[in-house]
């Protein structure tokens, strides 16, 4: 009653915010106790790479303390432009030489040494070749490198590492049991954060193909800054408050408009073209095609991205609406959870 029980840590550091949950797991309903965000100590992470062990280090400890959150077990969602998605069929056979033949997959397509990578993977499926019943496999490889630096971070907090898991398939654990219907449908979630934007595509609720582009919300933060003469804080600002994207049958109604328009523009048309470009991808290699998006992270909250993204790929948007599949102690607010996707998929484990 007194200790520290099974409550847990989930992180989610992102190189502008970072986001925590404190939470339990259940069968039936995890349930989150406390959450949080905070600021990550400017250039500490970028690209899920820890550059400033003992900022961050200190960062979270203040955390910890701040929040009485007491916990010996974390469990971390990341993401980085190294990490190796891919989905293969392999023969059904039993666990233990699954894990042979999806260590030789993977080497198929890890650039240079496998041993520097932690392979994991996911049966999704099953389908039928040739009379032989294979097993759709979602295999994941993650420079070990950097799992290590979250691992000792973990450790020097004498917390224990739980799990890892990779932005794209947290949030999609997360948005399959909290938006009705989602599991019926193929979407691309796009996860548009600080300095990149992660483009998932999933098949029934499985992200079967994820994507990192290093095109994030700071971007549009430099340029509106640069266009207004403004220090990047302020542009930060002025972009939360008066920062919108322009859809194909609008024109700016003033000077001020236009250099937003002009700004900001460039940035979206680019992500707009990775995204394009992975539907497309995906329907060569599947011969299907997606017409749901989903849009998260800080830059969804521009007004009108998504209904742009939307409107260039003919696609239907998906509200982030729905019944809350987790109990929580303390409300999070609906403008507050396009942020937290990722760190709230990690209260659910795999497979369920
Ligand atoms: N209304 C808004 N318009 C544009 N950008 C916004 C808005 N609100 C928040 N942001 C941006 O969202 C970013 C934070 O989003 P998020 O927490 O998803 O990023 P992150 O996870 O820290 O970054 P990354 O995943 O790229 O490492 C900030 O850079 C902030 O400027
Ligand atoms: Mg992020």
């Amino acid at each position: 009653m007194f200790g520290v029980g099974n409550k847990i840590l989930g992180l989610d550091i992102g190189s502008s915010i970072i986001k925590w949950i404190v939470y339990s797991e259940d069968k039936n309903m995890p349930l989150v106790y406390n959450w949080g965000f905070e600021k990550t100590p400017y250039g500490a992470v970028k690209n899920g790479r820890i550059f400033e062990r003992q900022i961050l280090l200190t960062k979270l400890k203040e955390i910890i303390v701040n929040n009485g959150i007491k916990v010996n077990k974390a469990s971390i969602t990341l993401s980085c432009p190294e990490m190796i998605i891919r989905t293969v069929t392999i023969p059904k056979l039993k666990q233990r030489e699954i894990q042979n033949v999806v260590r030789f997959e993977a080497e198929q397509f890890i650039p240079g040494n496998s041993d520097e990578y932690i392979i994991d993977y996911k049966i999704y499926g099953e389908t039928k070749e040739n009379q032989n019943d294979l097993l759709k496999t979602l295999i994941v490889a993650l420079p070990s490198g950097i799992v290590q630096n979250y691992i000792e971070l973990l450790e020097d907090l004498s917390i224990k590492p739980l799990a890892v898991d990779f932005n794209g398939n947290s949030a999609c654990r997360f948005l399959n049991l909290f938006l009705k219907n989602i599991r019926d449908k193929d979407y691309v979630l796009i996860d548009m954060g600080a300095s990149n934007t992660i483009i998932t595509i999933a098949e029934r609720g499985v992200p079967v193909l994820t994507r990192l582009v290093q095109i994030g919300s700071e971007e549009m933060v430099r340029t509106v800054a640069n266009s207004f003469n403004l220090n990047l804080e302020d542009g930060e600002k002025y972009i939360k408050t008066h920062g919108r994207v322009f859809l194909d049958n609008e024109q700016p109604e003033d000077k001020i408009l236009w250099e937003m328009m002009t700004s900001i523009m460039p940035t979206v048309e680019l992500l707009l073209k990775d995204i394009f470009q992975s539907l497309e991808f995906y329907k060569s290699m599947t011969k299907k095609s997606i017409d749901t998006t989903l849009m998260i992270g800080g830059g969804s909250y521009l007004k009108n991205i998504d209904k742009y993204v939307a409107q260039q790929l003919s696609m239907n948007i998906l509200p982030l609406k729905g019944i809350f599949p987790l109990k929580m102690k303390k409300e999070m607010q609906a403008d507050i959870v396009s942020l937290f996707c990722n760190v709230l998929g990690l209260a659910f484990r795999e497979g369920e």
